[in-house]
């Protein structure tokens, strides 16, 4: 085989390893690390996940032992030069005498960016950066966006039909008319909304505003059945606390106690805020809407709310509707990238509920979109802006 493939085997192998730490890694970067010798036989591994605190490369030389001597390590991000959570790993592969480093990309971390290759190319290591940068990139888009912008990378997923609506009108659900296409709570089929788990499992925070809660009733759980380092953050925002005691939402917070649904407001009563307190519902006032505020009846300011979250060190947040939460987020211009499910229906009723509602939009361009099959569904993911832009 020839060797550059070899790497590229390595390196994906790599890859997947750092794949393994989604949902056990956040707010940290995924890194997965391989440690080989020069026939490509591999001598040691590992993946970065925030509890187990040590790093990928440093589980890799652990397992390579003496072999890691004259060895090269395959990893997604560049080993990190400074002290933070444990020391520089950069010195760990200089005194395990690793050999060659091969690493799909730099840092996001501007502060950091380019120190730890430095420090390896000093010590006389050889370093080779840039096979395999797309998806790498891409996995660690959140950590770009977080670490560079301290806010959350934004995901806006809308299930919606062919003629782009989101629910039907509200009186042709309450009578739940299955020829509207549409049954039940769903649009979308089975394979689509298992899909839906996985990227909530991707993700640090769900957002919603208080008409989705009024309307569906939902959970908004992560039900992947994958393991999670924090549970999964439900954040609602609900300016007048209208958040009802009885809803699912606050019946599963209040079972688990997990403390996992945090409501955004602005005003209230006293009285509703404690009752919700003590069933262990988060509640936080947020300032005002900014950009006409007259407009939104005083509703949480949305980038407000995204600073804070990242400040709980939230770093990805997907927006799980409705009409006017979407619009607000695009007005706001918040929203990253798109994830936007399709059924093969066509509703046909104006009065049916619309992808965005309330704010006038300037038209925006979806870029690097990638089109995805779930059965007779199909979804459009794409980027409204470079998650690694400055
Ligand atoms: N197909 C899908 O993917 C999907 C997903 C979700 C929902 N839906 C459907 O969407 C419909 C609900 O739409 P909706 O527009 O009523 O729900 P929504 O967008 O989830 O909630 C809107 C409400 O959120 C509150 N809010 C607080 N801060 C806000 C802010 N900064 N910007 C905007 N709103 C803010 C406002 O109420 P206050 O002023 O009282 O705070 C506002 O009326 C339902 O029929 C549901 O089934 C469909």
């Amino acid at each position: 085989m020839p060797a550059h493939s070899a790497d590229e085997q390595l390196l994906a192998r790599a890859l997947e390893l750092a794949r393994q730490g989604i949902g056990l890694a956040s707010p940290n970067p995924y890194v997965g690390a391989v440690i080989a010798d020069a026939h490509g036989n591999v001598l040691g591994a590992g993946t970065y996940t925030y509890a187990a605190v040590k790093h990928a490369e440093i589980l890799a030389i652990e397992a390579a032992g003496k072999k890691a001597r004259g060895a090269t390590l395959y990893i997604n991000l560049e080993p990190h030069a400074h002290q933070g959570r444990t020391p520089p790993c950069t010195d760990a592969l200089i005194a395990a005498g690793v050999h060659r480093v091969v690493a799909c990309m730099p840092d996001p971390n501007p502060k950091v960016s380019g120190l730890g290759f430095e420090k390896l190319r000093a010590a006389g290591v050889h370093v080779e950066v840039g096979r395999l940068e797309e998806p790498a990139r891409r996995l660690n888009e959140a950590f770009a966006r977080y670490i560079r912008h301290a806010t959350p990378l934004v995901t806006l997923k809308v299930a919606m039909t062919l003629d782009g609506k989101i629910a039907p009108a509200p009186a042709d659900r309450a009578r739940d008319i299955p020829s509207a296409g549409y049954s039940g709570q769903w649009i979308t089929g089975e394979i689509a909304r298992a899909h839906v788990h996985e990227l909530r499992h991707e993700n640090d925070a769900l957002l919603v505003g208080i008409g989705t809660v009024l309307a569906d009733n939902p959970l908004l759980t992560d039900r992947s059945g994958r393991a999670r380092r924090r549970p999964l953050l439900r954040v609602i925002l609900d300016s007048h606390l209208r958040l009802p005691l009885e809803s699912r939402l606050v019946k599963s917070v209040a079972a688990q106690r997990d403390e996992d649904v945090l409501v955004f407001h602005t005003s209230g009563d006293e009285a509703k805020k404690s009752q919700l307190e003590q069933l262990g519902v988060r509640i936080e006032r947020i300032e005002l809407e900014k950009v006409s505020a007259l407009a939104r009846d005083g509703r949480p300011d949305l980038p407000a709310v995204l600073r804070r979250l990242a400040q709980l060190e939230i770093t990805s947040v997907m927006i799980e509707g409705g009409a006017t939460i979407n619009s607000t987020a695009l007005a706001a211009n918040v929203v990253d990238k798109v994830f936007l499910y399709y059924a093969p229906k066509i509703l046909g009723d104006p009065s049916a509920i619309p992808f965005a509602a309330g704010d006038e939009l300037h038209a925006a361009q979806v870029q690097h979109t990638h089109l995805h099959r779930f059965g007779e569904d199909f979804a459009v993911e794409g980027y409204l802006r470079d998650p690694y832009e400055e």
